[in-house]
């Protein structure tokens, strides 16, 4: 079935038998209750970059009736899962999430998580690459001889101010892109990630904003922190991109969660946070398309899922579908990770 709208709006394509049902095609434009996780999944087509605006707006527009709910099944007794930044956030949601189907989660991040939450803590600072190496050490040593089913690279900074990492790289890029880089090949090289595992990396459509990322990128405002965190964000689909295509072995997606009321750019309090509270999506609500892309049959490696839209096709004009930009990035992460390996130096 295929229902062709005009140029600027979406177009739904043929499903595929790997992939989930096909919705009612008028479903977008519909307002209804929260969306069904069966009716949620569609396959959709993203006008090009032009139009950020229009992508945006679309993303947010009605976006709590639209964002999926993950179903209590499959249950994931025996699975071990990492989540970064599982500590706070829509981490700690998308950690509670998966403890409650039966997982065994380990929660990464910085600071201690609440000690109510089930989950062991690993202590992680992803915008320091010799503390991430020895992270790894760690989680070799907590998984004693199993291997990691499930990653959810979630942790992510959007900076209010210029600030470098350890290695003294932009600060977002070190955290959102470089960090995690280092993790996935650290797990790699020790052979802490099963095959088949699921990595999940929460991205932001925000990053249809960016057109590059760079490690030397600098700036002197808040405005600049929040390009700095598109261009990370547009990183995080580009390591999404490489890693499935050169690990087959693994299924590996990209994930929106929705635009959420969450402590990202810091903490709103007094009528500030109960406007947001109000008109953002609550952090559990944002966990449900990570815990979706983690937990669901018919996922698609390779494939961006967004909570308002479902799977999303780029346009080839998108940033984030340059695949030779993609391949570039990957090489740059590399060096960097190398370089950092070679001289140990913090
Ligand atoms: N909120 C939204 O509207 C929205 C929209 C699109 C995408 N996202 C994405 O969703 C993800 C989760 O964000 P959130 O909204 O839940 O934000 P949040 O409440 O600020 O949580 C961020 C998490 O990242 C961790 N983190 C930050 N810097 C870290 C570092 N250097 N090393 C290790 N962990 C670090 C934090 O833990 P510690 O501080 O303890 O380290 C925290 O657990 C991010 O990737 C974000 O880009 C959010």
């Amino acid at each position: 079935m295929v229902a062709t709208h005009a140029p600027d709006t979406i177009r739904m394509i043929p499903d595929s038998p790997r992939e989930t049902p096909m919705p009612d095609p008028t479903s977008l434009a519909t307002k209804r209750p929260a969306a069904p996780a069966s009716s949620w999944g569609e396959r959709v087509t993203i006008r090009p970059p032009a139009s950020v605006l229009a992508r945006l707006t679309r993303g947010v527009w009605r976006q709590a009736s639209r964002n999926p709910r993950c179903p209590a099944t499959p249950r994931l007794d025996g699975r071990t899962a990492l989540v970064t930044g599982g500590g706070r956030g829509i981490g700690v949601e998308t950690t509670r999430g998966l403890i409650a189907r039966g997982a065994e989660v380990i929660s990464a991040s910085r600071k201690p998580h609440d000690l109510s939450l089930p989950a062991r803590h690993l202590p992680l600072d992803l915008a320091d690459l010799g503390a991430v190496a020895r992270s790894v050490d760690s989680l070799a040593s907590l998984l004693d001889g199993r291997r990691l089913d499930l990653l959810v690279a979630n942790a992510g900074l959007w900076p209010t101010r210029f600030a470098r990492s350890a290695q003294g790289h932009e600060i977002a890029f070190a955290t959102n892109a470089l960090g995690h880089h280092a993790l996935i090949r650290g797990l790699q090289a020790r052979d802490l990630l099963a095959s088949g595992a699921r990595v999940v990396i929460v991205t932001g459509d925000i990053y249809v904003m960016a057109r590059e990322c760079t490690p030397d990128f600098a700036y002197r405002t808040a405005l600049g922190g929040q390009l700095a965190y598109c261009r990370s964000k547009l990183a995080n689909l580009w390591q999404m991109r490489e890693l499935a295509a050169r690990h087959p072995e693994l299924c590996v997606v990209a994930v929106h969660p929705g635009v959420v009321a969450s402590e990202l750019g810091g903490a709103s309090r007094g009528v500030g946070g109960t406007v947001k509270r109000a008109l953002l999506l609550s952090t559990e609500a944002g966990a449900q398309t990570p815990l979706f892309c983690a937990t669901q049959p018919g996922i698609r490696s390779g494939a961006y899922y967004h909570n308002a839209l479902g799977r999303v096709e780029l346009a080839s004009d998108d940033p984030a579908a340059d695949s030779s930009r993609a391949a570039a990035f990957w090489d740059l992460l590399e060096d960097l990770v190398t370089s950092q390996l070679a001289t140990g130096t913090d």
